[in-house]
């Protein structure tokens, strides 16, 4: 697999990677493979994410994490897709874990000052306007964020029972997506904290442990086609939206 020049960034220059981890299994799908590589759209789940980052002008690498012992990526990533992605077989036991090997992995070509676009394997809706919206508005940002969508269905908190207990105010609330930008150096100092702290595994994304050193991430409205596609459901929105 082809590594990206030696890109150390100048503060005023920084650049754009993106990282997708894709090393989980999966399990609530009930699929026999790992559902990055279930076909939504005539192909793996993984590819529309790949495609999308390697085919936009602004994104000057693309790192993929697998676990050490994956079968189908090599496949997956062809020989056109290997100048503008690596793999990295550098797989953790969380997703956060993954995360933060694929930093360690990618220090050779990442500055500190430089953007990290991490994104789920399992989000193959993500399209360049979205990436454009996403750095048009983090670029020069201190801190940086992620894409979100504001909650829109009334929220309730299920009792013992399976009940509903209570109505959770919805005012304020989002749901995360990914991509998450943040500096190289930033978003390696919030995972290296939370896992020395014991956090890592109360964390679902990146943006938490950014949260966990006091700053706020900025909210960047994403859009329903960047659904994750979890349970065997969404399988079909996901085509769906990815068919146009
Ligand atoms: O399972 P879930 O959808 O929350 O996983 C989110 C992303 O994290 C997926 O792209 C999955 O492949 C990745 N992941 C990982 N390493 C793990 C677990 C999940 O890279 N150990």
């Amino acid at each position: 697999m082809n590594q990206p020049a030696s890109s150390a960034s100048t503060a005023s220059q920084p650049r754009h990677f993106a990282l997708i981890p894709a090393a989980g299994v999966g399990a609530r799908m009930g699929a026999q493979i790992p559902k990055q590589y279930m076909p939504i759209a005539g192909k793996p789940m993984l590819r529309h994410a790949l495609e999308t980052f390697a085919a936009h002008a602004r994104i000057a690498h693309t790192f993929v994490v697998v676990s050490a012992g994956d079968a189908w990526i090599d496949e997956l990533v062809t020989p056109e897709l290997a100048s503008r992605a690596t793999v990295l077989r550098v797989g953790g036991a969380t997703r956060q874990e993954s995360v933060f090997n694929g930093l360690n992995e990618i220090r050779h070509a990442a500055g500190d000052a430089d953007w990290v676009l991490v994104h789920d394997a399992a989000r193959p809706g993500l399209d360049a306007g979205l990436i454009d919206r996403l750095l048009d508005t983090l670029d020069g940002d201190e801190v940086g964020g992620l894409l979100a969508l504001p909650v829109v269905d009334t929220l309730k908190r299920e009792s013992a029972g399976g009940r509903s207990q209570e109505t959770v105010p919805r005012a304020g609330l989002w749901a995360a997506q990914t991509p998450q930008m943040f500096r190289y150096a930033l978003l390696q100092r919030a995972l290296r904290q939370a896992a020395e702290q014991g956090r890592i595994g109360a964390i679902t994304d990146d943006a938490s442990a950014i949260e966990m050193l006091g700053l706020q991430p900025r909210l960047v409205e994403g859009s329903p086609r960047n659904l994750k596609v979890t349970l065997a459901q969404d399988a079909a929105l996901a085509e769906f939206f990815l068919k146009g």
